[in-house]
């Protein structure tokens, strides 16, 4: 049976057509002018692969995840080394155009088993793999090659349920005394309803990190070169060095921080550094998936791609009693959203005041009657501490050093809260 595919890309319809007709394995069902066009065809179920030309200039990273997501294999004819470099950071196949038509049929050939075995459907069933919109989750981000001489940092995604209980407080905090205790580590703000780390830190958010590392990542032009070039340096100790993508300045930016960009980003980063560390948006809602209109970004998509892709979860709730409830629904909504989380919940601002005498025990006893699983840790109620990071734009181990906030940050971080030197920050620093 032969392979129904796609083409696309101006100019050289009537060669790829060509090379697609002339080996008997692959069938033209259409060819498409321009990459929204080629998208709707794979969205409609028309095809099993699609073959771009014109080196996939116009491909971005979101372009090849709709493309995946529909359960349609993606071959790109690139003859240039650039061409072929931007592509393999995109995680998208290629082969030179020159190879022929024997050659594009084995790309399409390996690229279509590979699609199959991504989506667990079988080649039998082609009813199945035919995954139209709507017809499952999106398909796992094109993956970016990590550099084989390092293992892929640790990923923790910080969240938190709406209402301010101290999710970038805890973030930025964590990756300050990882890298204080000398990791390589990268903070990256990826809060869709507007980005804060900035402001905690201290630093310009008009520089917008995350939303120019999800530009690059999506052109398949973020190497760690560009990476460090747009990430903010912020020195801690001696030789702690924390590296940071700040969020969107407004909340209205939302859609520069896309899933699939994000993807990519994080696959870069984590080739690079020791400890990532993502402040991500509270909301999970995915109500916009059951819009019609499925090229729509989604504006918790970056939250939901994180959590999914996160090696550690870290669920931080203010130790209230509006902050509790909140979280206990928050944690159920998580369940539900990404089924393979399984959190560690913080509990943050813990006073005697809002819950009473010996707030911790407390706090447990609330927790084993409502809630599943076990309170990770508590974070004290400090408002010295957290406002005199805040005035002074700097971490706890900077502004606080002996508080008890930074002290019990430091050990979630798994760090000795030891030290009261003084630190010095480097480039990005207001
Ligand atoms: N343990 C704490 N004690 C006192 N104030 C805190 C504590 N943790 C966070 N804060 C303060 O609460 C506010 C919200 O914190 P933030 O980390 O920005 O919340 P979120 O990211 O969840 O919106 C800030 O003013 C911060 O300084
Ligand atoms: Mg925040």
């Amino acid at each position: 049976m032969s392979i129904p595919v796609l083409t696309a890309g101006g100019g050289a319809a009537a060669p790829v057509a060509d090379l697609v007709r002339l080996d008997g394995s692959l069938s033209l069902i259409r060819h498409c002018e321009e990459l929204p066009e080629l998208i709707a065809a794979c969205q409609a179920g028309l095809a099993r692969a699609a073959v771009i030309t014109d080196e996939g200039a116009d491909l971005t990273a979101a372009l090849a995840e709709r493309v995946a997501a529909a359960g349609v294999a993606l071959v790109v004819l690139a003859d240039t080394p650039a061409a072929q470099r931007r592509l393999d950071a995109l995680g998208v196949r290629h082969v030179p155009a020159a190879a022929g038509a024997a050659a594009l049929a084995a790309a399409v050939q390996a690229a279509v088993s590979e699609t199959i075995a991504h989506s667990g459907r079988s080649l039998s069933d082609p009813a199945s793999a035919f995954g139209g919109p709507g017809s499952g989750p999106e398909a796992p981000a094109a993956a970016v090659p990590e550099e084989p001489e390092q293992r892929p940092a640790r990923t923790t995604a910080v969240w938190g349920p709406a209402g301010a209980p101290g999710r970038t407080t805890v973030a930025v905090n964590l990756a300050a005394e990882a890298a204080a205790a000398g990791a390589r580590v990268l903070l990256i703000d990826a809060d869709t309803y507007g980005g804060s780390i900035a402001v905690h830190l201290g630093l310009l958010d008009e520089a917008a990190g995350t939303a120019q590392g999800c530009r690059l990542a999506d052109q398949g032009m973020l190497d760690a070169e560009a990476l460090q070039r747009i990430a903010a340096e912020v020195v801690l100790g001696r030789t702690g060095r924390l590296l940071v993508l700040t969020g969107i300045p407004r909340a209205g930016r939302w859609t520069e921080v896309r899933p699939a960009a994000l993807s990519a980003l994080l696959a870069r980063a984590r080739s690079m550094v020791d400890e990532v560390v993502v402040d991500v948006g509270f909301s999970l809602e995915a109500d916009e998936e059951a819009s019609f209109d499925v090229m729509a970004p989604r504006r918790n998509g970056a939250t939901l791609r994180v959590l999914e892709l996160a090696d550690r979860i870290i669920a931080v709730g203010a130790a209230d009693s509006v902050g509790v409830p909140r979280l206990v629904r928050g944690l159920e909504d998580l369940a539900e959203a990404v089924p393979t989380a399984s959190p560690l919940v913080v509990l943050n601002k813990v006073r005697a005041a809002a819950v009473g005498r010996s707030p911790e025990a407390q706090l447990r006893r609330t927790w084993e009657r409502f809630a599943p699983g076990s309170i990770h840790a508590f974070l004290p109620w400090d408002p010295a501490a957290a406002d005199a990071a805040l005035l002074a734009g700097s971490t706890l181990l900077e502004a606080a050093p002996g508080s008890q906030l930074r002290s019990a940050v430091a050990s979630l971080a798994g760090a000795a809260a030891g030290s009261r030197s003084r630190f010095r920050r480097r480039s990005g620093a207001k």
